[in-house]
């Protein structure tokens, strides 16, 4: 390892908008359930957030916050629009960035992957989720005044984001949620402007952009985070990534984020089955990305599978991606950046408990992580002797628990 690569993750990277991100550590977003009843981001969020700012990440991104007030991904999600507390807002942004770093809310709707019980979910096109889980209903097909007003919603998070004191938003078009379901030839099968063509499943997302980049000017970041593929047959293709990516370079993205899967095909959390060479360098998209790359000057993050400073450094050292999105790692190790940062060799173990099966192992993937967040928001220690039938068991009371929070509708 030469010196120039040691001290590679410290440089700083300017994004167009001329924001200047301090080191290439990036928290990828990770929904946490922990908002208040109210959709405001309370104390605990904000304990949380201050831990992971003092951690070093030159960039945080937060976990999904929804642009809709009864549409959640799941219970106790934030939510920004004319409703929220600006003083939450404030202190939740001041939090994130209390080490200096900058920080920046995903804006996000679940389309078809909102959870039962709260109304029925909306969609491109009526189509379920072919998934063996419990919690999502057949959505309702959006009429064109319903995408123009998301349209506007979205931007609308967007503003109250920046005018409290974040630094620009993530539009969350990955993972299956509204933006990719809107990109996806399967969940889209609209015959008007929204749908048809690629550049007709691609209008929703650039229409979004250019609605948020006017609400909030052009000197705050906007990134994307969108899916390599959905891996399905006939569904969003790394060739319809490459094209996205090219359209929103075009419209003046700051930052994509590199992910892949939905919820029908856990990919971001499960990982690709993958060559040997693959492996070693850990990154579930790497290889996607440096395809990327050649198709467009926007600066990446690669997140998914980072788990030791080795491959960490190798990945920006070689070109391959800008900003290194870490998600799990964090967890236990909320101050790997700060250690990496100082030299230190280190690998982050995947701690949460597996049962090898792909469905399974999301939830309980997501569950560990959950109850872990909870402990560290309250200062507690991690929790880490707890087995797959315990963090099941508890994630799903959760779930039923906050479920109650809002009553049905
Ligand atoms: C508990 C948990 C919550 C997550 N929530 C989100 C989210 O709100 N938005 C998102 O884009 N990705 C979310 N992710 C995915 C991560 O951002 C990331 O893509 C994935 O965990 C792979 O990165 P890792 O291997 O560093 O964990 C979540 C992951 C976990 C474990």
């Amino acid at each position: 390892m030469h010196n120039s690569d040691q001290n590679i993750l410290a440089q700083p990277l300017a994004l167009p908008c001329g924001t200047v991100i301090p080191n290439r550590f990036a928290k990828a977003p990770t929904s946490e359930h922990l908002a208040e009843r109210s959709g405001d981001p309370g104390t605990d969020l904000a304990t949380l957030y201050r831990i992971w700012s003092e951690g070093g990440s030159g960039l945080i991104i937060t976990g999904n916050v929804m642009v809709e007030r009864r549409k959640f991904e799941a219970p106790r999600n934030p939510v920004f629009d004319a409703k929220t507390n600006p003083a939450a807002v404030q202190s939740y942004a001041a939090a994130a960035k209390s080490a200096g770093n900058k920080a920046i809310v995903q804006i996000s709707h679940p389309g078809r992957q909102q959870q039962r019980g709260r109304g029925k979910s909306v969609a491109p096109s009526a189509i379920r989720l072919d998934a063996p889980w419990p919690l999502f209903g057949t959505p309702r097909s959006l009429t064109g005044a319903e995408i123009a007003d998301l349209i506007g919603r979205f931007a609308e998070t967007a503003r109250i984001a920046v005018e409290n004191g974040f630094d620009g938003v993530e539009l969350h078009a990955a993972h299956g949620y509204l933006i990719n379901q809107f990109l996806s030839p399967i969940v889209n099968q609209r015959s008007d402007e929204w749908g048809g063509s690629f550049s007709g499943r691609a209008k929703f997302l650039l229409e979004v952009l250019a609605a948020v980049r006017e609400a909030i000017g052009p000197e705050r970041i906007i990134a994307a985070k969108l899916n390599s593929a959905d891996f399905q047959r006939g569904g969003f293709s790394n060739e319809d990534s490459i094209a996205t990516a090219q359209l929103l370079e075009a419209a003046g993205l700051d930052l994509l984020e590199v992910s892949g899967g939905t919820y029908e095909d856990p990919q971001m959390i499960v990982g690709l089955q993958r060559r040997q060479s693959t492996i070693d360098r850990e990154a579930y998209f790497l290889e996607f990305a440096e395809r990327l790359r050649g198709e467009t000057k926007l600066p990446l993050m690669v997140s998914g599978g980072f788990r030791s400073s080795y491959a960490m450094r190798a990945a920006v050292a070689s070109g391959s991606t800008y900003l290194l999105g870490l998600a799990r790692p964090l967890t236990l190790m909320p101050d790997l950046p700060n250690r990496v940062l100082a030299g230190e060799s280190l690998r982050a173990s995947d701690a949460e408990p597996r049962s090898k099966i792909k469905f399974v192992d999301a939830f309980l993937g997501s569950s560990w992580h959950n109850q872990q967040y909870a402990r560290m928001a309250s200062h507690k220690q991690p929790a880490t002797d707890r087995g797959p039938f315990w963090t099941l068991a508890a994630g799903a009371a959760k779930l039923q628990r906050d479920a109650t929070l809002y009553g049905r509708g």
